[in-house]
């Protein structure tokens, strides 16, 4: 049986998805390599909902690769700011320089060239190589790791390396032989996103309905394997927002590091005293007022932030290159956190 569903997996998925699939988005009726780079790397950890919105406004600011490349990074991640996982907008900007500087500017047109851009995986380069050369290639991202964990009845935490390598193996053996990869890379995708869901399956009309291990064994639910549990450790930082005349202090973010390239509130120690941090920043800070703190939960741990509110006086504090006073009504299009943008939305009570 199971052998008899390796060869029959393509087809069937192929048939699937030019019936149900999804054909007509933006990035599918293009063969421009840089738009279907660009959606590949939006769509990575994001559903395809929120990226149309960014993903047509960041096109009509920088509509080819050149246009990319010459942009300051400031202005990319001000396109990206709401997107998350920031990392990939500079990596995105890094490789549309090394593009220009190296290429010509032309989109590199084979697996392994993808492969050597700054933010770009297996799964990525593979997705790109087939949506824009129709070249074949196996992809594994969390939607196909839970369809074929499921088909398969594969046991263990996909993120587990013997699991993810036994994965990658399939995932190859699995590829049509004649043709069609885009449908069926496509089509991957999109039954991972639309029927074999994490939670609720919509196995009645899945292709692999009749096939599928885990429907047969009734482990839909179980599959794929959790991560065994981790407790995430927690860190706490302070944060001072000095305020004058509905205008904000923000700080450029070092890059490399968290939240690297967006702008945020002064920082300081959750232990040490918010009057004595605004007094280093030349403020006195009779006035200063705790706020409602906040979690928020980063892949490797979680950071407890402690605001404090100063109304102050504006002061030369501006002129510093890495600061600015951000007037609170551009806050939501600008390049903030969004923990960031939190604590903003909550201040327009008090400004
Ligand atoms: N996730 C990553 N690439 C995707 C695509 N092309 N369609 C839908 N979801 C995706």
């Amino acid at each position: 049986m199971r052998s008899e569903l390796l060869h029959d997996f393509a087809p069937r998925l192929i048939a699937w998805h030019q019936h149900h699939g999804r054909n007509t988005l933006p990035w599918q009726v293009t063969d421009d390599a840089y738009r279907i780079w660009l959606s590949e790397i939006m769509l990575q950890q994001t559903r395809v909902e929120t990226v149309m919105v960014y993903y047509l406004r960041f096109l009509e600011r920088f509509p080819d690769i050149a246009t990319l490349a010459d942009a300051p990074e400031e202005a990319v991640m001000a396109q990206w700011a709401g997107l998350g996982y920031y990392s990939r907008a500079r990596h995105l900007h890094a490789a549309a320089r090394q593009i220009v500087a190296t290429q010509s500017g032309n989109f590199p047109t084979t697996f392994d060239t993808i492969l050597q851009l700054p933010g770009i995986g297996r799964t990525t380069a593979a997705a790109i190589a087939a949506f824009a050369y129709g070249l074949p290639g196996a992809i594994l991202d969390g939607n196909v790791k839970r369809v074929l964990t499921r088909v398969f009845a594969i046991d263990g935490w996909p993120g587990e390396k013997l699991v993810e390598h036994r994965l990658w193996n399939l995932a190859e053996a699995l590829l049509p032989d004649a043709g069609g990869i885009r449908a069926y890379t496509q089509g991957l995708m999109d039954l991972g996103a639309t029927l074999c869901t994490r939670a609720r399956p919509r196995c009645p009309v899945c292709p692999f309905g009749d096939a599928c291990l885990a429907m047969k064994q009734g482990r839909q639910g179980e599959l794929p394997q959790a991560r065994p549990k981790r407790i995430l450790p927690k860190r706490s930082t302070a944060m001072l927002i000095l305020l004058h005349d509905a205008e904000i202090l923000l700080e450029k973010r070092p890059a490399p590091g968290i939240w690297g390239g967006l702008w945020s509130f002064p920082e300081f120690p959750a232990d040490a005293d918010p009057a004595h941090a605004a007094a280093t920043l030349g403020f006195n800070a009779d006035e200063i007022r705790k706020q409602p703190a906040l979690l928020h939960t980063f892949t490797h741990f979680q950071l407890h932030i402690q605001p404090w509110l100063l109304p102050v006086k504006r002061t030369l504090i501006a002129a510093e290159p890495e600061r600015i006073w951000l007037p609170l009504v551009d806050s939501e299009g600008a390049a903030l956190p969004s923990p960031v943008k939190q604590i903003i939305r909550a201040l327009s009570n008090v400004a």
